[in-house]
């Protein structure tokens, strides 16, 4: 175990911010804007004292010659904050209009009994383990019916947590009683305290880690029914959010439909990027 440097405070020059926000800008979109200067810097502070690195610029030289650091500080990097049931009001909306639609469909022969799915910035898997809850509570009883969850995101750490599926009293908060008792088991030893996702749930899901903004097809298989890609747009600039939507333009089936965050929308993006419709706020519908 590394001793850390206590108390040294770093800064960051003009030119030390430019070539972070360079290298973070080129590898996985995020667009560090001068109002997160702080921030930045804050974020590093920990793994600068960690690597005893005397100010920022030995940070850098220390990335470029070692390039598996890069993803140490995208985990650094990257905004994290997730919940279970968050923007409860997509949920509400797969149960009551699109689901029934889609078993009307299937019903009538038309598409087959499959539901595929992506949580593209899963995070820590609060958002796929909700979807998870949602479509098994839903299709109980249909047992016919196969869902593929895809969940992916560019942190290596959050992503591990996602995998191991445990979380706290204060991270299961968001989650109705019901959800809960059925989905989730009270760990045990050093778990104590801790909810455990079930695998009924965990074995819908397949995580990966996907950068959003590499180049190349995205690995997802087959047309998706939905994806949800809600609080990363604001993490990228317009050019970078119009590329990715044009490839969930492709990857998504005639009449898939997308979802945004809250504070998020493709109006002034959307000009190159496929056509699509406004459903309700937030959320939309790809069109051919
Ligand atoms: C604020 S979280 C959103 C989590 C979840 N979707 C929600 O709304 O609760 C944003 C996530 O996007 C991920 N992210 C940022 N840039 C990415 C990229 N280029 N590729 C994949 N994931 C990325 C971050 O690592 C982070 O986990």
């Amino acid at each position: 175990m590394m001793a850390t440097l206590p108390g040294k405070q770093y800064t960051l020059t003009d030119k030390e911010f430019l070539a972070i926000r360079e290298m973070i800008y080129n590898s996985i979109g995020v667009n560090l804007t001068e109002s997160k200067r702080a921030l930045t810097i804050s974020r590093l502070s920990r793994r600068l004292r960690e690597l005893q690195l005397k100010d920022v610029s030995a940070y850098l030289g220390y990335v470029r010659e070692n390039p598996g650091e890069l993803d140490t500080m995208f985990n650094l990097i990257t905004t994290n904050v997730t919940k279970f049931f968050r923007e409860n009001h997509h949920y509400a909306y797969l149960v009551e209009e699109y689901l029934p639609r889609l078993e009307e469909l299937a019903a009538a022969g038309l598409v087959p009994r499959r539901l595929r799915c992506w949580s593209a910035g899963c995070s820590t898997g609060e958002e796929p383990y909700t979807i998870a809850m949602v479509l098994h509570r839903y299709f109980k009883g249909h047992k016919n019916w196969k869902i593929q969850i895809l969940a992916s995101d560019i942190n290596t750490e959050t992503l591990q947590k996602a995998r191991e599926g445990i979380y706290s009293k204060d991270e299961v908060e968001g989650i109705p009683y019901e959800n809960l008792k059925t989905y989730f088991k009270l760990g045990t030893g050093p778990n104590a305290g801790f909810f455990k996702v079930k695998d009924m749930l965990r074995e819908l899901i397949t995580f990966r880690r996907i950068n959003l903004t590499s180049a190349g097809e995205y690995p997802v298989g087959e047309a998706l029914n939905f994806i949800f890609c809600r609080n990363v747009f604001i993490y990228f600039d317009k050019e970078t959010q119009q590329r990715v939507l044009k490839r969930y333009h492709r990857h998504l089936m005639e009449g898939g439909l997308l979802f945004l965050g809250h504070s998020e929308s493709i109006n002034t993006v959307s000009g190159n990027a496929g056509r699509w419709r406004l459903l309700k706020h937030t959320i939309y519908q790809k069109l051919g």
